[in-house]
C-alpha cells in the first residue's frame, strides 16, 4: 500500500475553482500549501501555508514544492500553458500526485474539433504529464473533468438564467442533459481522489453534480419563483456557427459558442451518468438541483 497522501499545493488558490478546493481540503483534514504568483495581491485562509512562486523558475518552484506530495492545479486558463515547468519542478522534487487543470469538459474526447483545438493547451499538459508519468511510475496523475460550473455559472449567468430579468435563453429543445458540477463539490471530488491515491492513480475521470437540461432548470425557477419565466429561443447550429467564424479571424471568445454547442445540442450526449459518473468510485453522492437553484435564486 502507498503511503497516503497528506500534503497538498494548491495552485491558482485564490480563484473561482481554487478557493473551493482550498475549503474541502483542509476539510478533510489535508495539510495545505496555497501557491500564488509573486506579484498577486491573493489573501488565503490562516490555516494555509502560502508560497509566493515564479512559475517560469523550475528552480523556484522545486523548492517551494520540496516536502510536499500532490499538486492541484486549478490554474486560471490564461496560464494553462506555465504548468510545464510546475510539472519539471514536482518530478524533481519527489511529488507523487499531480491533478493539472483541466475542470472541463473531457479534453481526451474532444480532438479533432475547434472546441479541442481551443483547448490544446490542457491536451498538451495532460500528454506531458502522461509522458513524465511513463518515464518515471512513482510520479502519477489525475485529470477531471467536470462539465459546467454549475453554481458559479448560475450567478454569472453562463448557464443561460438571469434572475433579475426572469429570463432563461433556452438552446434547441433545452432537453438535453448537460454534465454540471457545483465548486465546493469539485473540492470533495479532488478530496476524494488524494485520498484513494491508488484506486484513481493515472486516471482521467468525468464527475458531474448531476445532468441538468434546461427544462428542468426552467421548470424549478418558475416553481420557486411562483412566475412564468420570459424564454428566448435560440440554436446551437447558430452558436457553432458564430463561434467558427469568431475562430477564423483569431477571437477566441468563440469558446462560448462552441462550447454551447458541444453541450445543449439536441442529442450531444455529454451527460455523465451511471456508471460514467466517477463519484461511485470515489464515494461521493450526487447533489440537489433543486437545492442549488433554489440556494442561487434566495442569494
Ligand atoms: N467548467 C467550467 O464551466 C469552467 C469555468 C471556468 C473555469 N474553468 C476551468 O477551471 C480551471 C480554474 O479556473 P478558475 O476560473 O477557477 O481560475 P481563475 O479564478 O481565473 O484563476 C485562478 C488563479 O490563477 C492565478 N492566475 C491568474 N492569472 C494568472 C497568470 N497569468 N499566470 C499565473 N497565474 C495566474 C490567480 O492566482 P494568484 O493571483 O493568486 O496567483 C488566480 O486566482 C481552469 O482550468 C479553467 O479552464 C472551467
Amino acid at each position: 500500500m502507498a503511503d497516503p497522501i497528506k500534503k497538498v499545493a494548491v495552485i491558482g488558490a485564490s480563484g473561482n475553482l481554487g478557493k473551493e478546493i482550498v475549503q474541502e481540503l483542509l476539510k478533510a483534514g489535508f495539510e495545505v500549501t496555497a501557491f500564488a504568483r509573486e506579484d498577486s495581491q491573493s489573501k488565503f485562509p490562516p490555516n494555509v501555508t502560502v508560497k509566493r512562486v515564479d512559475y517560469q523558475s523550475v528552480d523556484s518552484l522545486t523548492s517551494a514544492l520540496k516536502g510536499l506530495d500532490a499538486v492541484v492545479s486549478a490554474i486560471a486558463t490564461v496560464a494553462i500553458g506555465s504548468q510545464t515547468p510546475l510539472v519539471d519542478a514536482a518530478i524533481s522534487a519527489k511529488v507523487r500526485r499531480f491533478i493539472p487543470s483541466e475542470f472541463g469538459i473531457n479534453t481526451r474526447i474532444a480532438g479533432g474539433t475547434a472546441i479541442g483545438n481551443i483547448l490544446q493547451g490542457k491536451v498538451k499538459t495532460l500528454d506531458y504529464i502522461i509522458g513524465k508519468s511513463q518515464e518515471n511510475p512513482w510520479f502519477t496523475w489525475t485529470g477531471i473533468s467536470s462539465g459546467i460550473f454549475f453554481d458559479w455559472g448560475l450567478q454569472f449567468g453562463s448557464v443561460g438564467f438571469d434572475k433579475r430579468t426572469k429570463t432563461a435563453t433556452i438552446y434547441d429543445s433545452g432537453d438535453e442533459p448537460v454534465q454540471a458540477s457545483n465548486l465546493p463539490f469539485l473540492g470533495r471530488v479532488v478530496a476524494a481522489v488524494l485520498s484513494q491515491p491508488e484506486k484513481t492513480a493515472n486516471q482521467y475521470l468525468s464527475v458531474a453534480s448531476f445532468n441538468p437540461s434546461q427544462n428542468q432548470i426552467l421548470k424549478i425557477v418558475e416553481a420557486k419563483t411562483g412566475e412564468k419565466w420570459k424564454v428566448e429561443h435560440a440554436s446551437t447550429a447558430e452558436q457553432e456557427k458564430i463561434g467558427l467564424e469568431k475562430l477564423s479571424k483569431g477571437d477566441y471568445s468563440a469558446f462560448s459558442n462552441l462550447l454551447r454547442h458541444r453541450i445543449y445540442a439536441d442529442g450531444a450526449k455529454r451527460a455523465v451518468e451511471g456508471e460514467d459518473n466517477a463519484i461511485g468510485l470515489l464515494g461521493l453522492q450526487e447533489e440537489d438541483l433543486a437545492a442549488t437553484v433554489e440556494k442561487w435564486l434566495d442569494e
